[in-house]
């Protein structure tokens, strides 16, 4: 018997990895063959972002030791990006994890929202901001589609080290659009895996690919060039405002600074 689609929201809400049974929303008995390759995709997607949502639990309470090794590299960040944010602004920090960089930014700002998919990075960003008694800062597990972010509120966004990682990168860039307010900037930070790297991180990171189609490793890298990340801007309206790349732990970084239109 065929079947197809009837609702891919249904499905993502119902479907639990920790059940065996796929509760599938399927109808009709002329399922075509690209309703169900569209089905196996989305469920794919979604078996494959349930691991890296696990996959960044597990750093949660190593995460901040781990980045100490970047110390000099996140304090020149913070710097640079204190230069783009108001004391009246509302930002957000999407892809916050354990809200580090978040606090660190909170003293310029008027309010600053930390946001990632990881509850335990979650877990810890609050015990942070609840150690220090910070009152403009606030913390959510949750995805950049979340309904309870609101359109045109933000000032700024800010996104370091994550839009790499993003399978959806064009979806999220436009969500980052309609969330910002009209002249508000997004301000990011990307690993550029595919400008230059050294020879151990290259082979690193074809080993990560290659355990990638094999299902062995969670997360989806992005191979973009500087370039792309100035396209993808670009062509969702954007205006590049500040672009730097540097050369940093093996790999190229980008850092840039876009207006909305
Ligand atoms: C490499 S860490 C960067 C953390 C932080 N921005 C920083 O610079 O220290 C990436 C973070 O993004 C989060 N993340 C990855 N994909 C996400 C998604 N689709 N939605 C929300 N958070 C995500 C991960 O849980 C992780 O905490």
């Amino acid at each position: 018997m065929g079947w197809s689609v009837v609702d891919e929201k249904k499905i993502n809400n119902q479907y639990n990895p920790s059940q065996t049974c796929v509760p599938l929303i399927l109808s009709g008995p002329e399922g075509r063959f690209w309703d169900k390759l569209t089905l196996c995709k989305m469920l794919k997607n979604k078996i494959m972002k349930n691991n890296a949502q696990k996959f960044w639990d597990k750093q949660a309470k190593r995460f901040d030791d781990r980045d100490k090794q970047f110390k000099h590299a996140n304090q020149e960040l913070i710097a640079e990006t204190k230069k783009y944010l108001n004391a009246n602004d509302i930002v957000l920090d999407f892809g916050c994890a354990t809200g580090t960089k978040t606090l660190k930014l909170a003293a310029g700002v008027k309010q600053i929202h930390g946001l990632d998919f990881s509850a335990e990075m979650i877990s810890e960003a609050i015990k942070k901001k609840d150690k220090i008694n910070a009152t403009n800062v606030s913390f959510s597990q949750g995805t950049i589609y979340n309904d309870e972010l609101e359109k045109v509120i933000y000032d700024k966004i800010i996104a370091f080290s994550i839009i790499h990682l993003l399978e959806d990168s064009e979806k999220a860039i436009q969500r980052i659009y309609e969330l910002l307010k009209p002249g508000g900037l997004f301000i990011s930070e990307t690993a550029c895996f595919k400008d230059n790297m050294n020879f151990k991180t290259r082979f690193e990171f074809t080993a990560f690919r290659i355990m990638r189609l094999l299902g062995i490793f969670p997360l989806h890298l992005n191979m973009f060039k500087t370039s792309d990340v100035e396209k993808l801007l670009t062509q969702h309206c954007f205006h590049i405002v500040k672009e730097e790349r540097f050369f940093f732990n093996g790999m190229s970084i980008s850092f840039m600074v876009a207006e909305k239109q």
